[in-house]
């Protein structure tokens, strides 16, 4: 039976669909994947309900879609990391499967996700597809939300989108996480997340759309004094996530969501934190940065290249 793909939200026909028929712990066939790529195309968030799988599953499913990230965009130091550098914990649990302390420094840290971003834009070739599953989820609250970069791209004037175009942003973590007041960050820290260049407007491979590669990772325009640029870039944000852009994703345990971190923006919302959460996620890099010939920060540190 070939994959099944429905729109979710008939108030969001062209954001977010649900695929079943397909049990990703057999594994896919090449047929499967490629029908799954042509709808994260089209819909740019997918919802894969009910799929039982383990880590490695996970990962072979993500890895049909390109070449796989390592997850040196997490702040655990390697000996503290409860799961293999295949897979970005997104939980609040130690390597004893323990909830963390309020002022866990990786937990203040990973609050950073409830900030609107794009997945790794602080790495010189950022993320394509992120693919995040749900082991275990608290009984309210930690939903995750999207907005749709095309969307908001095609409701800007025309004299904004001309002036969009050109521009290149500079994106690091130190910047999204300054914005909460975390600066507990090691020397290698600060020179594996030295700030990258990305382009604001980005033009899908596929479909030709144009879309705002926003980020909340973004701390600076080229050529823009400071504070206009952040100025610039928080008035974008406001415009791009207003609620006609955006669909919530209130979680089922195993579910697995993907979605295009070239066309979406997206964070997570707030949980009792001493409630276990305990999400997966595996990361498919694009082909190639946005603007081209950039170090890739995470060999400016060579502990972290593993
Ligand atoms: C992520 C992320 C949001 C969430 O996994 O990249 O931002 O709801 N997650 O946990
Ligand atoms: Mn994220």
């Amino acid at each position: 039976m070939p994959v099944s793909i429905a729109v979710i939200d008939p108030g969001h026909p062209h954001l977010a669909a649900r695929v079943t028929n397909i049990d990703i712990a057999a594994g896919v066939s090449h047929e499967e994947a490629v029908a799954v790529e042509a709808a994260i195309d089209q819909f740019a968030v997918l919802v894969f309900p009910e799929q039982n799988i383990t880590d490695d599953q996970q990962y072979d499913f993500s890895a049909h879609f390109g070449r796989m990230e390592t997850a040196t965009g997490d702040v655990a130091a390697p000996q503290e990391r409860r799961l293999s550098m295949k897979m970005n914990d997104i939980s609040n649990l130690d390597r004893d499967g323990r909830v963390v302390a309020r002022d866990d420094r990786r937990r203040l840290f990973s609050l950073g996700n409830m900030l609107w971003h794009s997945d790794s834009s602080f790495k010189a070739t950022p993320a394509k597809f992120s693919l995040l599953y749900a082991r275990q989820i608290p009984a309210t609250g930690g939903e995750t939300e999207f907005a749709d970069m095309r969307a908001a791209f095609d409701a800007l004037e025309p004299s904004m989108q001309e002036q969009c175009r050109p521009l290149i942003t500079e994106h690091s973590q130190l910047y999204s996480r300054g914005l909460l007041g975390f600066d507990d960050f090691s020397e290698d820290d600060k020179k594996k997340w030295a700030p990258v260049l990305q382009r604001l407007v980005r033009v899908h491979p596929s479909t030709g759309r144009e879309s705002l590669y926003l980020s909340a990772h973004i701390g600076a325009i080229q050529g823009w004094p400071v504070p206009e640029a952040r100025m610039f870039i928080r008035d974008l944000t406001e415009h791009a996530t207003q609620r006609q852009f955006v669909y919530t994703h209130h979680w089922q345990q195993y579910d697995l969501l993907m979605w295009d971190n070239r066309t979406t923006m997206h964070r997570a919302r707030r949980y009792d934190h001493t409630q276990v959460r305990d999400l997966r996620r595996t990361t498919v890099a694009c082909e190639a940065p946005t603007v081209a010939g950039q170090e890739e920060p995470d060999q400016r540190v060579a502990a972290y290249t593993g």
